[in-house]
């Protein structure tokens, strides 16, 4: 039975939380989630409001459990990913819990949120984050390492930033992201404060997430070492680092310039965010079931945890295996050090 901050104050069985993965996130995989005793997360992105709505209602329709609703603070080239529009809508469903961001919120949106009881959780990546979102009096702060897949501004480890944080945090819940994707990692995150796990690469291969299949199996395919973080990506979103699969675009642009072998102009065709899209070179969208085109050009998000994502599984597995095996990790630490001490 897992006993923490987050656990108690959502009641849920298990703190675990899924990433806010826009595209890959959508209510298939957030039910998933949350059905399996852990909090499922909407990915959103530059949305049009009614679609959000929809895929709000769509997680309400599958579940009654908590869920989560990610809201990027950040312009793209498709539009801005959460404007008034965005917050109204998400205040007026009573979303459980809205997560956010790369910037910090608006003042006026986390108190939009609030009067609906909605509860307000913030995403830093160092102690000078940190200190910029606690004059919001978060209910819950996530801590996204270095080791994450997809957008990352961290330039240390988990491991490093968490007890810093919490230094910072006073007793307010922190949730560590990045490179767990096992019961040894989550285990390290809880010893080292946290009082939940926010998971996002490891889901990418569930059977729910809404990745392309051949994504899916590259991420199986892949080697411990097979991620870097690279501001290639991102006409969309651009100079924004975010941890990758190589492949052949980042092979590229590694290479010397006298080296490197002529770039396509157009890598894909996708519908997202509602709209039809030809995904231009370095895309940063990522390949979803509706994208067609060359993989080897694509953005594959993914986290430094790659040796722990072996199959493609039901959520509810990745889950159970990740919380069940941090319970043994932790119970067993508890077991040496009894016979440890004096
Ligand atoms: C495919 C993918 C897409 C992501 N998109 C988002 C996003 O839209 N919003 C967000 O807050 N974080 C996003 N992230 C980062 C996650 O929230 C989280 O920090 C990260 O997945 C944790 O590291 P891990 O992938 O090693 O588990 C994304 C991560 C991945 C892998």
């Amino acid at each position: 039975m897992w006993n923490t901050a987050i656990t108690r104050t959502y009641g849920v069985d298990y703190p675990f939380i899924g990433a806010g993965m826009a595209m890959i996130a959508e209510p298939q995989l957030v039910a998933a989630v949350s059905l399996a005793g852990g909090i499922g997360q909407l990915g959103t992105g530059p949305l049009p409001p009614p679609l959000l709505r929809g895929l709000i209602r769509e997680v309400r329709g599958r579940t009654s459990r908590p869920f989560a609703v990610n809201l990027i603070v950040e312009t793209t080239t498709l539009g801005p990913a959460t404007t008034d529009d965005h917050i109204s809508v998400c205040a007026e469903e009573r979303v459980p819990i809205a997560v956010f961001f790369w910037n910090p919120p608006l003042e006026r949106w986390v108190a939009m949120l609030r009067e609906t009881g909605c509860r307000v959780w913030v995403t830093v990546g160092s102690a000078a984050e940190t200190l910029e979102v606690l004059p919001l009096d978060p209910d819950a702060i996530i801590v996204q390492g270095r080791e994450a897949g997809g957008h990352v501004r961290a330039t240390e480890s988990l491991l490093d930033l968490l007890p810093r944080i919490s230094s910072l945090a006073a007793d307010r819940p922190l949730i560590a992201a990045g490179g767990i994707a096992d019961g040894h990692a989550a285990a390290a995150a809880f010893t080292a404060g946290a009082s939940a796990v926010c998971v996002g690469t490891r889901l990418v291969a569930s059977e729910e997430s809404a990745a392309h299949m051949e994504y899916k199996m590259r991420l199986v395919a892949s080697e411990p070492r097979d991620s870097i973080v690279t501001t290639l990506f991102g006409p969309e979103w651009p100079d924004a680092p975010m941890r990758v699969l190589i492949n052949n675009a980042v092979r590229r642009a590694l290479a010397p310039p006298a080296e490197q072998a002529p770039a396509p102009s157009t890598i894909g065709e996708t519908t997202v965010f509602g709209r039809q899209y030809a995904m231009p070179l370095n895309s940063s969208i990522l390949p979803t079931v509706h994208t067609h085109g060359d993989f080897d050009e694509m953005c594959l998000a993914a986290g430094a945890g790659l040796s722990f994502v072996r199959k493609i599984e039901p959520a509810a597995a990745i889950v159970r295996e990740i919380m069940d095996g941090a319970a043994r990790q932790l119970h067993e630490r508890r077991q040496r050090d009894q016979l440890r001490s004096p």
